[in-house]
């Protein structure tokens, strides 16, 4: 499989298979994870929790009121450290998530394994064939393997300890890359993402970093950045700004000050540094006009 040109990628229908905003997509999600139950392995742990207080989507505050129960990872260092929340299955990073699955084909390379979310959803799809996953924690990769080695697309998926920068990246992949997602971020943190772009992208077409869709959303909202979307970003979009709170939330299931709100109504930015939002850009290859340039 060769790489997808950029001119191929605007053509791409624009049509999504699912509303990844949607309350119904997020019940379709966690069921195709399985909540399951609590489980422990050293240092990391498996909680099943119920969800409760502000949920908030990927792109907008939300205020909307959920109790569905979901799995969270946690992990310490060492077992005189407290547990540190690591990752969950929340609207906020089904949401994240849903481009670099949606774009990901052939041999697909991703860093790290957390819950494992990312590497089965793109394994599971028909169109993949290999997933290699980079993780430094010996216990998630256990926990994992226990709690997922039973699964049909399970076979897809190859995992290797050790540090994806160092590891791989830096040493540049052995085999094919048809598709790179690196989430190896604990939070949005634009200096890693910004740091990380401007080494790997140029020398990975494929390269795509965990919350790069928020920052290109901060762009052009925010701070009037302007470029040209590919079809896929372009339909993310739309989706977001038709969505209503009502079909983001469960029935009966959200703040009656949003009522019948679109979910962009609710937005608010995540990266407020507009040089560093133009330098990610920049950095990830994306030519944008600068509205602050033309009028001086
Ligand atoms: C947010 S979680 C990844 C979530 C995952 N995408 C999922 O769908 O469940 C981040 C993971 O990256 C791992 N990690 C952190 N730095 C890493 C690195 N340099 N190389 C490989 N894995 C790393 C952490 O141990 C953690 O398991």
């Amino acid at each position: 499989m060769t790489p997808e040109s950029i001119v191929e990628r605007l053509r791409r229908p624009t049509r999504l298979p699912d509303n990844p905003f949607s309350y119904e997509y997020f019940q379709k999600e966690l069921k195709f994870f399985g909540v399951r139950k609590d489980m422990e392995q050293g240092n990391v742990c498996v909680k099943v929790k119920q969800l409760s207080g502000m949920c908030s989507d990927f792109l907008n505050k939300n205020y909307r009121i959920m109790s569905d129960k979901i799995p969270v990872l946690f992990g310490r260092e060492t077992e005189e450290d407290s547990w540190c929340l690591w990752m969950s299955i929340t609207p906020m990073e089904v949401q994240s998530m849903y481009l670099p699955i949606l774009e990901a084909d052939g041999t697909v390379w991703t860093a790290g394994l957390g819950l494992g979310y990312y590497p089965l959803r793109v394994a599971s799809k028909d169109s993949v064939d290999k997933v290699i996953v980079y993780e430094t924690n010996s216990d998630t990769i256990k926990l994992f393997k226990r709690r997922y080695r039973k699964r049909k697309c399970f076979s897809k998926i190859e995992i290797r300890e050790g540090d994806f920068r160092v590891d791989c990246l830096d040493k540049g992949l052995p085999d094919q890359a048809d598709f790179i997602f690196m989430d190896v971020y604990a939070t949005r943190n634009s200096d890693l993402l910004k740091e990380d772009a401007a080494k790997y992208k140029p020398e990975y077409e494929n390269y795509w970093p965990w919350c790069w869709e928020r920052v290109l959303v901060d762009a052009l909202v925010f701070h009037d950045y302007t470029f040209s979307m590919w079809g896929n970003l372009r339909a993310y979009l739309k989706a977001w700004m038709r969505t209503t709170v009502n079909e983001a939330s469960p029935p009966e299931g959200h703040d009656e000050r949003s009522e019948g709100m679109t979910l962009d109504q609710l937005y608010e930015p995540a990266y407020y540094s507009r040089e560093e939002v133009g330098e990610v850009l920049e950095s990830m290859g994306i030519f944008y006009e600068d509205a602050e340039e033309e009028d001086e």
